[in-house]
C-alpha cells in the first residue's frame, strides 16, 4: 500500500515553505530535506483531496530522471540518506520513499519549458499569433502537432494565487544574463531531447516539460525541484496520439478534465474530488512510473 501524507510533520525541523506539493526544511545552512506531499493542484489550486502515494512517485520518478540526466547537467541531490536526515521519533515509512536530502540552491526565478509538440499555451499562443514565446513556427500547424524542433519556451515563475506567463528569451537573457540564460536554455532542451528519446521507446511521447534551476554560492548551475514528473511534464501514450485532437495522457490531465465538467471558478477552495477520479489519477502517475522508470510501489 502506498502511504499517504497530506502535510508532513517534521518536528526540530525548520519549515521554510509549503509549496503547491512540495515541504521544504532546512538541513544547516546548505541543505534542504524536501518532503512531496499528495497534495495535488490543478489550475493552480489545490485540492482537497490527497492522492494517495503521489509524493512518493514524483520522488521516485525525478529521482530517476536525474540519476539519468546527471552527465547532462548536474542537479541539486546529495545523495544524503533520508533517513539520517529525519528526527528521531518520525515515521520513516512514511517519508523515505517521498523525500530527498539536496542542496540548498538560489532559484533562478524564471520557468525552464521545453516544448516538443504543441499543445496547452503553446498552442493558444501559436493561434493568436503563430509564435510560441518569440519563437516564429512554420504556419498550418494542427493542435498537438509536433514541432519540426524542441523549442525552450520560458514562462515567469508566478507567485501564489497567479498563473505563469510566456516569456521571450530576450526577457530571459534580462532577468538573469545571457550567459545564464544560455545555459538554461541548452540544459532544457539537452533534458528534454533525452527523456523523449527514452521515453517514445516505452511508447510514451513527452510532449512538453518545465524545469527548475538554482545555482550555488559560486554560481554554478543546477537542475533542481523535480524532473519529468506527470506534475511538470505531459506525457501521451504513443499509440492513442492523433495530430488535430488533444491526446489522452498520464498525467494531470485527467484530472483537469474531471474538474472541467463542474461549475467551479477555478478559485480555491477547490471541489472535493470522487473516488474514482482519485483512484484514477493515482493509477495514472502510478503507470507513467511504472512505464517510464520500471518501479511499482507497493
Ligand atoms: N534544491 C533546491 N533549492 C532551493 N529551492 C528548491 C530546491 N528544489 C526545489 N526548490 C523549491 O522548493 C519549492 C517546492 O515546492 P513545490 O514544488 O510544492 O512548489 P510550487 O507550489 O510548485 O511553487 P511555489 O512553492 O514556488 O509556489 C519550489 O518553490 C522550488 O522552487
Ligand atoms: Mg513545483
Amino acid at each position: 500500500m502506498p502511504t499517504v501524507l497530506s502535510h508532513s510533520t517534521l518536528p526540530g525541523l525548520t519549515l521554510l515553505h509549503r509549496g503547491k506539493v512540495r515541504d521544504v526544511y532546512a538541513l544547516g545552512a546548505d541543505e534542504l530535506l524536501i518532503v512531496a506531499s499528495d497534495r495535488l493542484s490543478a489550475f493552480d489550486v489545490v485540492l482537497p483531496d490527497p492522492i494517495p502515494g503521489k509524493g512518493e512517485m514524483l520522488t521516485q520518478i525525478s529521482n530517476f530522471w536525474f540519476g539519468r540526466t546527471a552527465a547532462l547537467m548536474p542537479n541539486h541531490l546529495t545523495g544524503k540518506s533520508v533517513a539520517e536526515a529525519l528526527p528521531a521519533g518520525v515515521d520513516l515509512a512514511l517519508y523515505e520513499k517521498r523525500s530527498v536530502v539536496t542542496r540548498r540552491l538560489k532559484p533562478v526565478p524564471v520557468e525552464a519549458i521545453a516544448r516538443g509538440y504543441l499543445i496547452g499555451s503553446g498552442w493558444k499562443d501559436y493561434q493568436a499569433g503563430g509564435t510560441v514565446c518569440g519563437i516564429r513556427l512554420p504556419a498550418g500547424l494542427r493542435q498537438a502537432e509536433k514541432l519540426p524542433e524542441p523549442i525552450f519556451t520560458p514562462s515567469t515563475k508566478a507567485a501564489l494565487g497567479t498563473h505563469d506567463e510566456n516569456i521571450g528569451f530576450d526577457q530571459v537573457v534580462a532577468t538573469i544574463g545571457a550567459d545564464l540564460a544560455e545555459q538554461v536554455r541548452v540544459a532544457t532542451l539537452a533534458i528534454y531531447r533525452h527523456a523523449a528519446e527514452y521515453a517514445a521507446e516505452r511508447g510514451i511521447l513527452v510532449a512538453d516539460t518545465k524545469l527548475e534551476f538554482g545555482t550555488d554560492a559560486d554560481g554554478r548551475l543546477y537542475v533542481m525541484d523535480e524532473m519529468l514528473t506527470p506534475d511538470s511534464s505531459r506525457f501521451w501514450p504513443a499509440e492513442e496520439y492523433r495530430a488535430g485532437t488533444s491526446p489522452p495522457s498520464y498525467d494531470k490531465q485527467f484530472v483537469r478534465d474531471y474538474l472541467e465538467t463542474l461549475d467551479w471558478n477555478k478559485q480555491a477552495p477547490g471541489p472535493i474530488l470522487p473516488r474514482a477520479v482519485i483512484e484514477g489519477t493515482a493509477a495514472k502517475y502510478a503507470e507513467a512510473l511504472r512505464r517510464l522508470a520500471g518501479i511499482t510501489i507497493d
